[in-house]
């Protein structure tokens, strides 16, 4: 698609049931994101294959179930208790990580990071979402793993039903995959109630809280507000848990092989966590070093902040993002689509194109990011697509970049990372999001 893409900025596929046009022209993108955006959605068909998984949640509708939740999860996104809150579970958690790579280091053993990644991630947004810890970095909690699993395959059976034809079929038969996503999403709801009824008594029968932890959650904020449908609440949460969970550790995967590909940058980066946080050198654990980074320290990270931009630039989480068309139109570059066409701009192909980028598209080069005074430079989102934009531009982004800084200024304070077997090729995996495919394999030393 990429190569295409470098000979035609936009493109249509020819297909049975519907046509497929691509575009990686940004006068196009803002059209279909913005100018002309109720033309261009999630339209029946996305929404018949994804509802079983997340019901009537943010990802799967348009129009104002759509406008709704986006009014209320963007309040609550924006919220400082939601930000402390969040910020002190990744914390805790980059923790947890940092000590099972200095068991790593010591034993010089080679660790999958994108699965601690995954692990991480989900913990992570799964406490923030519940108040709950799922642990699945440690696996302690057998509730959790049985569901981490279930919704896995609940998520990569959904995803099946873009290319499998007969899923109709097979779910009014119940037989093969869709017998199994039933099982699993049957699973996933078990688990999800319980919490939320748990949840609820809790809030009911507590009368003065005295731990303000426990009101924190998205849960428990919903339930304050008075919002105690069950099922609204299982949607509008669990979309949130799929948004979150593997665009980050994807993201964050791409950035320690990006890492490992140019110590160059690695030991900038580390050099810079070393300056913004230089007064804390009798920090003991790695959890005490996480907790005592201040936000205006994360603020100054100019330097980390450029390369995780341009990690997501060049392996954006979502590579290719598609909407349906809803009405006859025309783009900005004068190709013709029709009502039903799918239309797709592709995040991963832009970031190569040197239409866009100039002549150093392909190279990883966090410098592009900054301003001569070293501050970063945000670019247009219409060229830059990783969190979409528009009116529906990813409500997670500040949420996931402070993931990722917390992350990478610990981990990166602590360790210096090589590949496994730097003779081992690094690809994708052709899913919805894009991850390592068989992870990635590397080798984790301590500093000092
Ligand atoms: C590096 C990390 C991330 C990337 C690259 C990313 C990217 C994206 C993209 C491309 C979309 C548009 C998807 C679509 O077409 O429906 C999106 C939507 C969304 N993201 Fe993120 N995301 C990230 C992390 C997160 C996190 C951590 C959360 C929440 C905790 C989140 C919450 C959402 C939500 C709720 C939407 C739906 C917005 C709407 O439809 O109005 N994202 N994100």
């Amino acid at each position: 698609m990429t190569d295409l893409a470098g000979k035609y900025r936009t493109y249509r596929l020819l297909g049975p049931f519907r046509n497929e046009v691509y575009t990686s022209e940004p006068a196009n993108v803002e059209y279909i994101l913005k100018t002309n955006f109720p033309n261009y959605g999630k339209g029946d068909y996305n929404n018949g294959l994804l509802r079983d998984l997340l019901g009537d949640g943010i990802f799967a509708v348009d129009g104002e179930k759509w406008r709704q939740q986006r009014k209320v999860s963007s309040y609550e996104f924006s919220t400082r208790v939601l930000r402390d809150f969040s910020s002190v579970v990744f914390r805790k958690n980059v923790g947890k990580l940092a000590n099972i790579l200095s068991e790593a280091a010591n034993a010089n053993e080679i660790v999958d990071i994108q699965d601690l990644f995954l692990k991480s991630t989900l913990d992570s947004i799964f406490k923030v979402a519940f108040g709950v810890e799922l642990d699945s970095m440690c696996g302690t909690n057998a509730e959790g793993k049985a569901f981490t699993t279930a919704f896995d395959d609940a998520s990569a059976a959904t995803l099946f039903r873009y290319v499998d034809i007969f899923w109709k079929i097979k779910k009014f038969l119940n037989i093969g995959s869709e017998a199994a996503l039933k099982k699993n999403i049957k699973v996933v709801d078990n688990f999800v109630y319980k919490l939320i009824h748990n949840k609820a008594d809790q809030m009911r029968n507590s009368k003065d809280d005295d731990s303000s932890m426990k009101k924190d959650d998205i849960l428990s904020r919903f339930l304050q507000v008075g919002d105690t449908d069950p099922t609204y609440l299982r949607d509008i949460i669990l979309n949130f848990i799929i948004a979150g969970k593997d665009t980050t550790a994807a993201t964050l995967s791409w950035f320690i092989y990006m890492l490992c590909e140019h110590p160059d940058v690695q030991e900038k980066i580390a050099q810079e966590v070393k300056e913004a946080t230089n007064k804390m050198n009798e920090v003991k654990d790695f959890s005490e070093f996480a907790a005592s980074i201040t936000e205006e320290s994360f603020e100054k990270m100019n330097y980390l902040h450029a390369a995780i931009t341009e990690t997501l630039r060049l392996y954006p989480a979502v590579p290719v993002d598609a909407k349906l068309c809803l009405s006859d139109d025309t783009l900005p570059d004068g190709f013709n689509v029709r009502k039903g066409d799918m239309v797709a701009y592709q995040p991963y192909a832009m970031g190569r194109m040197k239409f866009i980028w100039g002549d150093d598209a392909e190279e990883f080069k966090p410098e592009r990011w900054l301003d001569e005074n070293g501050m970063f430079r945000p670019e247009n989102p219409f060229k830059f697509t990783a969190f979409q934009a528009g009116p529906r531009i990813c409500l997670g982004k500040e949420f996931a970049y402070r993931q990722m800084k917390i992350f990478s200024a610990v981990l990166l304070h602590y360790f210096m990372f090589k590949l496994g077997d730097a003779n081992k090729k690094v690809t994708y995996r052709t899913m919805i999001n894009l991850h390592i495919d068989g992870g990635l394999h590397v080798r984790a030393f301590h500093r000092c």
